[in-house]
């Protein structure tokens, strides 16, 4: 078998993760298939999955539509048009790559690729859509996608809340949710740690102080703003450090805060010295193992929330914002603990309740860790991809029957 997977981005975001899991599992799963990665942007990705034995290619995006974003406020034509040449040479090329490579299953992750998977596939090549946004509030991506939609065989959603959004856009899109999984043994418990205070420049922290950090990536979505505010709002006796873990690593234009615009908002709170800035880290475990608390606090519904599963694997205390599919991965007070989107006095309160009580952090923590044991365990992710696989792989022989069949059923429709 030859799986060819296309991603847009080459650092690691939440559905490059999410693909690197992927690709671990099925490697380990079936070590004599063929794997390969076309990605439209150089990054920490590239390495990493040809340590994993994947072949992988960097075939850059033109600039305009690396850039190109969809906010959900409304189609901006300029843009477009601008990234419209450069797109349709991008396809040419990607099509002749792909018809050189053949593939028996294409594999896509990310908007982008969906509709460029979609649009230079070899033809009756499978392709299946990892889907892991909501696409039904983006106005151009909803309407590409339905465009597109046909070419796809079967799409791969990260929750049900996310197949939910999926099939009110494309009801007769056959939509399969596979939820992600994880590293159990890299994220643990047991391991390495970081030195939280030194990496953000701060000064080391008072013995007894509790360290709440957010771990996402800079989108706007993911709730910056609302975690300082949090933080802001606990009275000075409350032992609590703030870490904010993560940085800027999308091209898509105005769709992140800088990390000057976020340290402006924290001086204008009264947190200096109270929150620190680590920047992008890529080892994410070692990380949360530094932590007392692991904080999510997305503002939108979130899709999934890879930092929510990787926070109870290491069997720390995760407090997550309850909507979307996040809210499909935990039970509030049982193995984390939740708060409305956008909530800052109630993740204030639920910060305060953790940093006060640590039997409850424990507690939290350990159920949390056999949560991720049983349901985000990355061999799972691989049994279930493998059957999605190979019920749509077809025998090349059996798919040039059916076409020499349809070409002579054709030829015998035409007078
Ligand atoms: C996207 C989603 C996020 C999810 C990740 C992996 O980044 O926004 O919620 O965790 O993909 O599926």
């Amino acid at each position: 078998m030859k799986i060819v997977y296309l991603n847009p981005c080459g650092n690691l975001g939440g559905a490059e993760t999410s693909l690197r899991e992927v690709l671990a599992s099925i490697r380990a799963a079936e070590p004599d298939w063929e794997l390969w990665l076309i990605l439209g942007e150089d990054g920490p990705l590239g390495p990493i999955a040809r340590d994993l034995g994947v072949r992988v290619i960097v075939q850059p995006f033109p600039a305009e539509l690396g850039r190109l974003g969809d906010t959900g406020r409304g189609v901006v034509l300029w843009p477009l048009w601008k990234a419209a040449w450069g797109t349709a040479r991008y396809a040419r090329s990607l099509s002749a790559l792909l018809r050189r490579l053949k593939p028996d299953i294409i594999h896509t992750n990310g908007f982008k690729m969906h509709l460029l998977g979609a649009w230079t596939r070899p033809a009756r090549t499978p392709l299946v859509w990892h889907i892991h946004d909501y696409v039904g509030s983006r106005r151009l991506m909803s309407r590409l996608l339905r465009l597109f939609g046909g070419a796809c065989t079967v799409a791969v959603a990260n929750s049900k809340s996310v197949a939910g959004d999926l099939h009110t856009l494309l009801p007769t899109l056959q939509v399969v949710t596979i939820y992600n999984g994880i590293d159990l043994n890299r994220f643990s418990p047991f391991g390495g740690k970081m030195d939280l205070d030194a990496v953000a420049g701060l000064e080391p922290a008072a013995s007894g102080t509790i360290r709440v950090g957010l771990v996402a990536t800079f989108a706007r979505w993911k709730g910056h703003r609302v975690f300082l505010e949090a933080l802001a709002r606990l009275s000075s006796e409350c032992p609590v450090r703030g870490y904010i873990i993560g940085g800027p690593i999308y091209q898509t234009g105005g769709s992140q805060w800088s990390l000057a615009e976020l340290q402006q908002q924290a001086r204008g709170l009264g947190l200096e010295g109270k929150v620190g800035f680590t920047g992008f880290v890529e080892d994410a475990a070692s990380c949360m193992r530094s932590l007392d608390v692991v904080v999510h606090c997305s503002t939108e519904p979130e899709p999934f929330g890879m930092v929510i599963i990787e926070g109870m694997a290491c069997g720390k205390a995760v407090i997550a914002s309850q909507a979307g599919g996040a809210s499909e991965l935990f039970v509030d007070g049982e193995n984390a603990l939740g708060h409305a989107p956008g909530d800052a006095a109630m993740l204030a309160r639920q910060i305060k309740r953790l940093a006060e009580d640590p039997d409850l952090r424990l507690q939290l923590g350990q159920a949390g860790r056999v949560t991720a044991e049983r349901l985000y365990h990355r061999k799972r992710l691989a049994t279930e991809l493998l059957a999605l696989y190979q019920n749509i792989h077809r025998d090349p022989a059996e798919a040039e029957l059916e076409a020499v069949v349809q070409a002579g059923a054709r030829r015998r429709s035409t007078p």
